[in-house]
């Protein structure tokens, strides 16, 4: 299939939330903290997605996108995905290692603060969260800081934030392709890597395929209503 991978930049934003929110529409994890779909405000969830992204970018995570090339969108013979070229169809978010010793930088410490005013004029400006169930999105976070404390040793490897690949183009090789760079970076670096997945069926096996194993099944309880999450690791892989 034709498509580029390369670091997302500003302009790729709106593509790179529109794909992020197809993916995840029928994610767990997703239906789980939004747990009233009539009260889900999709432009909410872009402005808080787009705010997020902007907040990767300012911060120097390394954040892939897979977008069309002219080629795939003009190919006729059926096997190519019909998008306009330069539409983004994955999108892959990392948070670099951080050695837990380590300060948190002024720059991360000011686009924290700047990420938090952006959400603050989010909530007034669409008035709430757009159908974001704030106890439970605090039981996630809870239960995933609770993880990450347990499974990193010190320095931290690479934590794979986001990985998403739009419906159209699955199971074609984008999401390796996407993940390929930052995994050949931590294998140099003699790094793991790490995710969770709230999809078991059939994320586990695809993350198996990328040399990813899964460690650990955990779940965010909120009432009867539980998410699982699937903690998976890599471990860096030595070239023979
Ligand atoms: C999970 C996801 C990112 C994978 O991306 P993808 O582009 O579909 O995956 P790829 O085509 O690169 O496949 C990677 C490997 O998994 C295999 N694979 C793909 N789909 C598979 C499936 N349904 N079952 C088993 N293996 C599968 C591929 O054959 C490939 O292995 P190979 O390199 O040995 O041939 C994508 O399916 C997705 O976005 N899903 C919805 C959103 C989501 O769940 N995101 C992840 C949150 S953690």
């Amino acid at each position: 299939m034709s498509i580029e991978i390369g670091p997302l930049a500003q302009a790729d934003i709106p593509g790179a939330v529109e794909c992020v929110q197809q993916a995840f529409s029928d994610d767990p994890y997703f239906r789980w903290a939004f747990d009233n779909p009539s009260k889900f405000n999709v432009e909410r969830n872009a402005a808080s997605l787009g705010a997020h992204f902007q907040y990767g970018i300012n911060c120097g995570c390394p954040i892939s996108v897979a977008k069309v090339t002219r080629a795939a969108s003009e190919d006729k013979s059926g096997a190519e995905i019909r998008l306009p070229p330069g539409s983004v169809v994955g999108v892959a978010w990392w948070y670099s290692p951080q050695a837990q010793s380590m300060p948190q930088t002024w720059t991360v410490w000011a686009q924290d603060w700047v990420l938090s005013f952006r959400q603050l004029v989010n909530n007034i400006r669409f008035l709430g969260r757009g159908g974001l169930n704030v106890h439970r999105y605090k039981i996630w976070k809870q239960v995933q800081q609770k993880e990450h404390d347990a499974i990193w040793q010190d320095p931290r490897g690479y934590f794979c934030n986001v990985i998403g690949v739009s419906s159209q183009a699955r199971g074609m090789g984008v999401g390796k392709k996407l993940m390929e760079d930052v995994m050949e970076k931590a294998d140099r670096e003699n790094m793991p890597c790490y995710l969770e997945s709230s999809k078991g069926y059939p994320n586990v096996a695809i993350y198996e395929r990328m040399g990813f194993e899964l460690i650990k099944e955990i779940e965010c309880v909120d009432g009867g209503d539980v998410c699982k999450l699937y903690c998976m690791t890599r471990s860096p892989k030595h070239k023979a």
